[in-house]
């Protein structure tokens, strides 16, 4: 090991993905975007393909095609409508398509191809989404269209929280599209939040994220069936002696109040890992918590190894478990010492420590 890696566990994410399949009896739509939420695009779908899963989410037309070129029999869905001028590139790809604007989905017809489109309803997420009141319209604008109508769906904004707000949600939208034939077409409303307690059988499709990568973000537990995908583990790179009232890294932010044995290991917020984990933040040296001593630099950590028997080299993890099992460090943990959310924790994971899959 030179700098770390990061560690994806295939057993793990099976798992999660065959579990949540369990609770919604509905197809999965895995959400790939943002390098499959650190994980790296190519692993997360060749292993979701594996067991059966055929429709990937994502955020750009870069994403869509790495999964396209890679696993052509994959159905692909963009999540947000692209610049018109990047039409082209998503016929080419056969990519599907979210819309709900006039002008986007003008431009589509204009083209006179048949691209696959699933029109979003704007349910109170207020960010993309035709509103209710115009549905019809673009329904029938859709259908009197050479446009090939594969789905409708919704987004919601508080499913991690409140349970009665996606509930309203999820009404509106069956109130909206009750008068149409859905036939033959996808309804795909969930992410991993609402998955846990939308058993609604309306719906035939769940897009879902964090929770495949392992982490706990609903109201409704998975009690302990959600296991972590991601593990990162550093080295000690360097050992330091240092005395009471002197401080390490940037800003001396924190004076020291005893004499000190100081480790340091290279990784930091140029990898993915949060500037703002210290003060708080802790890493694991042989089977103990080590608080984080100073600023997080863009490569490196430094972090307070007093009294433990260590050396260069010495593992040190970052996310995971301990060697014993007895101590984890959560990307919730993580989250919480940067103030910040799971998913911004994961999605930032930088592409410098390479991925090492695990069983
Ligand atoms: C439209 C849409 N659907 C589904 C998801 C997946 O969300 P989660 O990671 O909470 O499952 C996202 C994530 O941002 C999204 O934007």
């Amino acid at each position: 090991m030179d700098r770390g890696y990061i560690y994806v566990n295939k057993k793990s994410f099976v798992n999660n993905l065959k579990y949540l399949s369990q609770v919604s009896k509905k197809k999965t739509c895995l959400v790939v975007k943002a390098n499959a939420y650190g994980h790296g695009i190519e692993w997360s779908v060749r292993n979701a393909k594996e067991i059966g899963v055929e429709w990937f989410a994502v955020a750009s037309i870069d994403e869509g095609i790495k999964v396209k070129q890679a696993f052509k029999d994959s159905r692909v869905l963009l999540l947000a409508e692209p610049s018109v001028s990047q039409i082209d590139n998503i016929l080419k790809n056969d990519l599907d398509l979210t819309v709900y604007s006039d002008s986007f989905i003008d431009a589509l017809i204009g083209t006179g191809y048949k691209y696959n489109v699933h029109l979003k309803i704007d349910t109170g997420m207020h960010r993309i989404g035709c509103s209710p009141e115009k549905f019809d319209y673009f329904l029938k604008k859709i259908k009197d269209s050479k446009l090939n109508l594969a789905g409708i769906c919704t987004h919601f904004p508080e499913a991690d929280t409140n349970k009665e707000d996606t509930q309203k949600a999820i009404d509106l939208f069956k109130k909206t599209i009750s008068t149409i034939d859905t036939d033959n077409l996808l309804l795909h409303v969930d992410n991993s939040a609402s998955t846990f307690y939308n058993l609604d059988d309306s719906f035939n499709m769940v897009r879902v994220g964090i929770a495949a990568y392992g982490v706990e973000i609903s109201p409704v537990e998975s009690l302990n069936k959600l296991k972590p995908t991601m593990e990162i583990k550093t080295r000690i790179s360097n050992l330091q002696h240092r005395k009471k009232g002197e401080a390490v890294s940037y800003g001396k932010a924190k004076i020291l109040d005893r004499d000190s044995v100081i480790a340091t290991s290279p990784i930091g917020y140029g990898d993915g890992y949060p500037w703002n984990t210290f003060p708080d933040g802790k890493v694991i040296v042989k089977n103990q918590f080590c608080k984080l001593i100073g600023r997080v630099t863009m490569d490196q950590i430094l972090f307070d190894v007093t009294g433990l028997d260590v050396q260069i080299d010495d593992e040190v993890t970052v996310l995971g478990n301990s060697d014993d099992g007895k101590l984890n460090i959560s990307v919730s943990d993580i989250a919480n010492w940067n103030k910040t959310i799971e998913w911004e924790i994961l999605t930032n994971m930088s592409k410098r420590l390479d991925r090492v899959e695990i069983e």
